[in-house]
């Protein structure tokens, strides 16, 4: 079909969703969904209702106070960003004849290799420098471009149908891996970036490696590379720039409705992952407990036909009896809400029934056992409800894909650790939903006391499996660095599934023990358990004590994700998670 344009009806359209989110301060979102009780309860002073002059003076002058705070930090509101749109379209053309922007080349570094008369000895390049009349050796020997990994440049190069070449290098071997070609996906977005290109082609020097599987793979995972590299956070930003990319073509690695299929896939993974950073980004003044429910809410009226909200207050927290959840949540005076999204597939024909569940802390301070000193990283502990902005991108993203035969129910317990008359102490004994007594000797070991009661809930919705996800321990981030997430499960089939799905997700993930024998570090002499054990093993002992939660019927596995919920070096989140649950979720779909 080489030389023919697949027909524009054929490409996929990726919508970066960046200014849907808007967290006006909660909560009773009576949207068109099912929103049962979200009564915001607010949290009056009792000093109020005592008599006496001064008393109430006093009480009105501190309500006056407190108000005038929270409105200073209300003054925070993300900016409205117009949502662009990339067009990815699979074409089998002859490269020569696109016209546009810039027609980048992935070019490995055997494809740079040179014959005795310094001309290209690979086909495509050769041609291409041709007929630019071998300016194209020219300007990369004169650029240093070798083809090395991580390699790009782009040369002004007029005289075809395109402004400009852009060169990416792919190191010593074609690529094979998801990582790989995400990784080309956001070189060409940083090439189109610094030449404020509105459109641009990806060809390789050397297709033919490319077995006709992995080139869907390949290509959409250059797609999901370049949306989520073009995708720049401004929403905080007093200037946002605009995002100039209109369309991407890639050429050469097939066509039709299969691939067409998979770019919309790639598309609606990536609406969820950017979802999944806007939520973590979004410093704890404007991302409150309440805000994230709301913008949960809005998930499942978007995607109505798919999905019912759940959205309980602390009082019905209460009659539940989640006493480990609601003493996290005890000292904050924005109040906790336990969120819970359930899809049901389109035809209501159910053979799985699944949980995500989330750990939801939009700020963890550390409580009394305050994060104190350099290290302790209590100003990025925004990030602290990573785990349940994996759980809320994934249900958007299922929530566009609706993949039939599997009921997933997405749990989070959002709250905030801080420190207050009303907080709970060190030493505190607390009880959760089955009962079970916890003695808290460490207050900045909160994630696991929200989850022991989200957990016990997802298991009363009778499902067969739940992943949960959590940034809960620093000792994971010793053990892995900052880019692995742990895992730990007593089930190897499970295992088995979230590793096959990593390997297409490309994120990275890494079995860690389950050592039973370290449970004995957990044993309190006055509760049924306390809530952390010794410095050694910490990312395992809070997967035991996550374990003490979960019906032994249940298959469970624990997502430790505390390392890659954030990009150090880009100073941003990287919506770490998302990706995996939707590939996890379409595994036990039929
Ligand atoms: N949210 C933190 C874990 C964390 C720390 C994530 C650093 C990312 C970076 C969690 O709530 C926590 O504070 N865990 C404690 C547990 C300890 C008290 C047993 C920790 O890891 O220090
Ligand atoms: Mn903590
Ligand atoms: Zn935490």
């Amino acid at each position: 079909m080489a030389g023919a344009i697949a027909p524009t009806a054929a490409a996929s359209t990726v919508t970066v969703l960046a200014s849907r989110l808007c967290y006006s301060s909660l909560a009773s979102s009576a949207a068109a969904h099912r929103v049962a009780a979200a009564a915001l309860r607010c949290p009056i002073s009792s000093a109020l209702l005592l008599p006496g002059r001064l008393r109430r003076g006093a009480a009105v002058r501190m309500g006056h106070s407190a108000a005038a705070a929270r409105a200073a930090l209300g003054l925070t509101k993300p900016n409205a960003v117009e949502a662009p749109q990339i067009t990815f379209s699979a074409k089998e053309i002859d490269f020569a004849e696109w016209k546009g922007d810039i027609l980048a080349v992935a070019v490995s570094e055997k494809d740079m290799s040179k014959d005795s008369n310094s001309k290209f000895e690979n086909l495509t390049l050769k041609r291409l420098d041709e007929k630019l009349g071998g300016l194209l050796a020219e300007a990369s020997a004169e650029e240093d471009f070798t083809g090395k990994s991580g390699q790009s440049t782009v040369l002004r190069l007029p005289g075809l149908g395109f402004k400009r070449i852009g060169l990416v290098g792919l190191g010593q071997h074609s690529p094979s891996s998801t990582t790989a070609y995400q990784g080309i996906g956001e070189a060409v977005a940083a090439v189109a970036k610094t030449a404020q290109a509105s459109n641009v082609a990806i060809v390789f020097a050397s297709a033919n490696g490319v077995s006709q599987e992995s080139k869907l793979n390949a290509a959409s995972a250059i797609a999901s590379g370049t949306v989520l590299g073009v995708h720049e956070d401004s929403r905080f930003k007093s200037e946002s720039k605009k995002i100039q990319l209109k369309a991407v073509d890639i050429i050469g690695l097939g066509s039709g409705p299969e691939l067409d299929q998979k770019l919309k896939y790639a598309s609606d993974v990536c609406t969820g992952v950017i979802f999944g950073k806007e939520l973590v980004n979004a410093p704890a003044n404007v991302l409150t407990p309440g805000a994230l429910a709301e913008e949960a809410s809005k998930v499942a009226s978007t995607y109505s036909d798919v999905f019912t909200a759940t959205i309980l207050d602390a009082e019905q927290c209460k009659e539940l009896k989640m006493g480990s959840y609601l003493a996290v949540a005890a000292a904050s005076s924005n109040p906790p809400h336990f969120i819970h999204l359930r899809y049901t597939p389109p035809n209501g024909d159910v053979k799985r029934k699944l949980a995500i569940v989330g750990k939801g802390l939009t700020f963890d301070s550390g409580g009394y056992n305050i994060k104190a000193g350099p290290g302790s990283m209590i100003e990025l502990m925004k990030f602290d409800m990573g785990g349940s902005a994996a759980t809320f991108g994934a249900a958007k993203a299922i929530g566009q894909i609706k993949p039939p035969g599997v009921e997933v129910h997405f749990i989070v317990a959002a709250c905030e650790n801080m420190i207050s008359g009303t907080g709970m102490r060190p030493g505190d004994i607390v009880t959760a939903s089955n009962g079970k007594t916890i003695e808290v000797n460490n207050t900045d070991a909160e994630g696991r006391l929200t989850l022991a009661d989200a957990l016990i809930y997802a298991c009363n919705q009778g499902v067969e499996k739940i992943v949960d996800l959590a940034t809960l321990t620093g000792a994971c981030i010793v053990a892995l660095g900052p880019s692995i997430a742990g895992f730990f499960t007593p089930n190897d089939d499970l295992a088995k599934e979230i590793v096959a799905a990593s390997e297409i997700s490309g994120e990275k993930l890494w079995r860690m023990p389950l050592e039973e024998s370290y449970w004995e570090s957990m044993k309190s002499g006055v509760a049924d358990m306390v809530n952390t054990g010794g410095r050694q093993g910490g990312a395992i002992t809070a997967a035991l004590f996550l374990k003490q939660f979960v019906d032994e019927k249940v298959q469970w596995l624990h997502i430790d994700m505390a390392g890659p919920v954030w990009n150090d070096k880009k100073r941003a989140a990287t919506g770490f998670g998302v990706s995996t649950l939707v590939e996890w979720v379409l595994k036990n779909s039929s």
